[in-house]
């Protein structure tokens, strides 16, 4: 069942692709697939009606996000109309006159805080222009941002992003107005920004017609469960160093069945975690 499954929601996500070549089949064949309310719905969505998306972005460094958005990708993807981003300054909301958005603690020594007032001004404001599917909230005290949460996101249509500064913000901004909260890994970063040009990437990478056929998504790492396989191009032999023969051999069968064994040893000896079954 779960396979059948998946191999649906892959070809729904990317109706285009329709010339996927078997081996993704076969890995997903590997490892069970957890199905997921959000993902069924994609499944009878035709593609015309396929939403663009909107991300809104609430930072109080706006410049540090410039960069990410307006270059590969996410560039052409904003190009194509297949998404659109707007990124906001959260000072902008400040009722202060020196535009302040944080301020101490309460308790002494934990520096400072992002105040819930400018946060909840700037939200609000744009909550009442759209409906937001979820919004998020960027941190390294959350739970770990995963393929599968960029899988499911990609198919929401309006998402606001707030990314966190400084000590953290108000808690009253994580209790009554933040619908997730995801981390990209278990280090600090200064601010939410890199974080969300991260997560922002993964989702949007995903939506029907980003990506070209050779650049698939669907032979991602991860997307399967499984690292990826090895790739070598031309010359077949540089300095001594040669491809392995059976990628030359010209025998597809063969080919997918080493590729398949590649990514299993790959994903046993560097992520082992990705094999325990749950
Ligand atoms: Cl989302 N934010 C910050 N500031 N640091 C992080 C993070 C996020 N994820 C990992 N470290």
């Amino acid at each position: 069942m779960h396979k059948i499954y998946l191999f649906c929601t892959k070809i729904d996500i990317y109706p285009l692709t329709s010339t996927v070549s078997e081996t993704y089949f076969k890995f997903f064949l590997i490892k069970g697939y957890k199905k997921d309310e959000s993902e069924t719905s994609r499944l009878f969505l035709p593609l015309s009606k396929i939403r663009f998306m909107r991300i809104d972005i609430l930072s109080v460094v706006p410049e540090l996000l410039e960069s990410p958005f307006n270059h590969s990708i996410l560039k052409r993807a904003k190009d194509k109309g297949l998404v659109e981003i707007f990124i906001h300054n959260i000072r902008d909301w400040s009722t202060d006159k020196h535009k302040r958005v944080d301020d101490y603690a309460f308790s002494k020594g934990a520096g400072m805080v992002m105040m819930v007032e400018p946060i909840d001004r700037a939200i609000s404001e744009l909550k009442s222009q759209r409906q937001y599917d979820e919004i998020i909230f960027l941190t390294p005290d959350a739970s770990k941002f995963t393929q599968q949460d960029a899988n499911q996101l990609s198919m929401k249509g309006n998402l606001m992003i707030l990314c966190g500064h400084y000590k953290g913000v108000d808690q009253r901004v994580r209790d009554y107005l933040i619908t997730r909260e995801f981390s990209i890994g278990d280090y600090v970063l200064t601010g939410g920004e890199l974080a969300a040009a991260i997560i922002s990437d993964a989702i949007v990478r995903l939506l029907p017609g980003v990506l070209s056929d050779e650049t698939s998504a669907l032979t991602d790492s991860f997307q399967d469960g499984l690292l990826t396989p090895p790739v070598y191009t031309r010359p077949a032999e540089y300095k001594g160093w040669r491809v392995p023969d059976i990628l030359l051999s010209g025998n597809d069968h063969l080919i997918d069945e080493w590729k398949m064994e590649q990514a299993l040893e790959r994903t046993r000896q560097i992520r082992p975690d990705l094999l325990v079954q749950d």
